[in-house]
């Protein structure tokens, strides 16, 4: 064992354990490492401090992998706003083509796909047809020393559309009359649709100041029925249904209207009150939004409706090698044989069963609106009269074709729903300091000093081992005497 003088010399030395765990600030040290004997109390320190420190690393372990989880949380929040912009608004008819713009050439190439010719070019079911719509399909059917001339989609789409200007009867926004120049023409899977408030007209975004009825935007339509196609068959390009689909979206969003509209019937006034929702979702790991830039040739903004109408452009041209009306890009535009045998099927395959080649990721950031929808009836008996008169129609054709759509703002504020991340790095080096304070009375300074004493350590041992090696060569006595010291060390030790 050491003696006294050795003692006093080695604990000045900043490498003893004795010293270092006497001065650290570490709990329990100086129990441990006491001078003297091993006592059964000093074995009982041990015991928990290594007790806690198993603790601390179970408790550590925990809130690692938690935050390796990656978990969040969903933040609802209610925002008043001053001004809130005015969302886009796109309405389509449910009929696509104008009976009465159909032309003779027309009916030769779409007589098929729309169901009123069969393929020998003859009227395809004489039996349904109301007398006065046979007649004029009779004339328009007669191909006899008829030559074809040459047919393009995209303008037969433009010129048998139903045509803004007839079928608005009347449209106010916050009180001012608006106009259907006001309206933006778009193509969607029905066709010719219309959008109010798009930005793509020049026009500055339209806002609204004020919750209710009066600060919204009031349309009166009339649908046309009469110009609607008769329907002899099953094709995508005719409906049963007599009305329009409308969609309530954000301008940086094209339309999907045949997915997302909601329908709105003629002999109807239709209220729509709109909430405004910023949704806000987290990127990988934490959640899982799309947090990459879109990867498309034809949109600049990241939404699920521009993907997917992204991807189906790019199905049907590598389909088919066409594109439809509709789609945007530069590839040839579908005929109406391609429409009819492999576009249509095609598309309704992409949308019905297939659901590995267009999946579409949520954006990080998108705007959505909540509604909800109330109707009353329009003309009631005693408008019937008045509107007939002031429109120049008879009573049964006011009822059977206006509709009034109000869409409006419930109220001037929005609902922002936020993913937050729940756990992030500095609540785990919170929690960790937390647990290392209660099991160990450790704190980042500690885990210094237990760093300093071995560095201490180290260089004692390695400048030691090196003085050991040169002073032989400086002279007899100090080899003498530093052998001696290394040999009753090495005994005593
Ligand atoms: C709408 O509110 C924003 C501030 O949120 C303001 O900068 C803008 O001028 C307002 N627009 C109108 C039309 O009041
Ligand atoms: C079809 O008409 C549109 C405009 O109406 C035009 O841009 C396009 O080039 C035409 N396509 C063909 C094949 O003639
Ligand atoms: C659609 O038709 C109108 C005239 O009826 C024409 O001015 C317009 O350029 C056409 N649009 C397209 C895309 O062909
Ligand atoms: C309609 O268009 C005109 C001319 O482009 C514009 O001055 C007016 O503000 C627009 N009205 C609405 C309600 O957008
Ligand atoms: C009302 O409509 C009929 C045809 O439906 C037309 O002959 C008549 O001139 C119209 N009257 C007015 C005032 O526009």
């Amino acid at each position: 064992m050491k003696g006294d003088s050795e003692e006093s010399i080695e604990s000045i030395r900043p490498s003893n354990l004795q010293a270092f765990a006497n001065m650290s600030t570490l709990h329990g040290m100086s129990h441990i490492f006491a001078y003297g004997h091993m006592t059964f109390r000093r074995f009982l320190w041990t015991l928990s401090f290594l007790g806690s420190l198993a603790l601390l690393m179970l408790v550590c372990m925990d809130r690692v992998s938690y935050y390796f989880e990656y978990p969040h949380v969903t933040k609802l929040d209610e925002v008043a706003a001053p001004n809130l912009t005015f969302p886009a608004v796109t309405f389509c008819n449910l009929n696509e083509f104008r009976f009465s713009k159909i032309t003779r050439n027309d009916l030769y190439h779409v007589g098929e796909l729309l169901a009123l010719l069969n393929s020998n070019y003859q009227i395809a079911n004489t039996h349904l047809a109301e007398p006065e719509v046979l007649a004029a399909l009779k004339d328009k059917a007669n191909f006899l020393n008829f030559k074809p001339k040459q047919f393009n989609m995209t303008d037969f789409y433009n010129r048998t559309g139903h045509d803004i200007s007839d079928m608005l009867l009347q449209c106010t926004f916050r009180g001012s009359e608006c106009y259907p120049w006001n309206f933006s023409t778009i193509y969607t899977r029905y066709g010719k649709c219309y959008t109010f408030n798009s930005g793509l007209d020049g026009n500055p975004l339209l806002t609204t100041l004020k919750g209710g009825t009066g600060n919204g935007l009031e349309i009166m339509l009339d649908i046309q029925q009469d110009e609607y196609l008769p329907v002899w068959g099953e094709t995508d390009e005719t409906s049963y249904e007599a009305g329009i689909k409308v969609q309530i979206h954000s301008q940086d969003e094209p339309p999907f209207i045949d997915q997302l509209g909601f329908g709105v019937a003629p002999g109807f006034q239709t209220f729509v009150s709109c909430q405004q929702q910023l949704l806000q979702y987290l990127p990988p790991p934490w959640g899982d939004c799309k947090s990459t830039p879109i990867d498309s040739e034809f949109f600049s903004t990241y939404s699920i409706t521009a993907c997917r109408i992204d991807c189906e452009t790019r199905y049907l041209v590598e389909n088919c090698n066409c594109r439809m009306v509709h789609m945007p890009g530069t590839s040839m535009v579908c005929t109406p044989e391609q429409y009819k045998d492999c576009a249509d099927p095609a598309l309704d395959f992409l949308v019905e069963k297939d659901n590995d080649y267009c999946v579409c990721e949520t954006p990080c950031n998108m705007i959505r609106y909540g509604k909800e929808l109330s109707m009353v009836k329009i003309p009631s008996k005693a408008s019937a009269k008045y509107l007939a008169k002031k429109f120049n129609k008879t009573e049964q054709y006011i009822g059977e074709n206006v509709l009034v759509l109000d869409i409006f703002f419930e109220a001037l504020n929005y609902e922002k729903i936020e993913q937050k991340k729940a756990y992030e790095i500095a609540g785990l080096l919170g929690d960790i300091g937390g647990q290392m304070g209660l099991f160990i009375g450790a704190s980042v300074l500690t885990i210094l000093e237990i760093f300093d004493y071995l560095y201490e350590v180290f260089k004692d041992k390695v400048l030691g081992y090196f003085m050991r090696k040169k002073r032989p060569q400086l002279s007899h006595t100090a080899l003498v005497c530093s052998s001696a010291l290394h040999y009753k060390r090495n005994n005593t030790m």
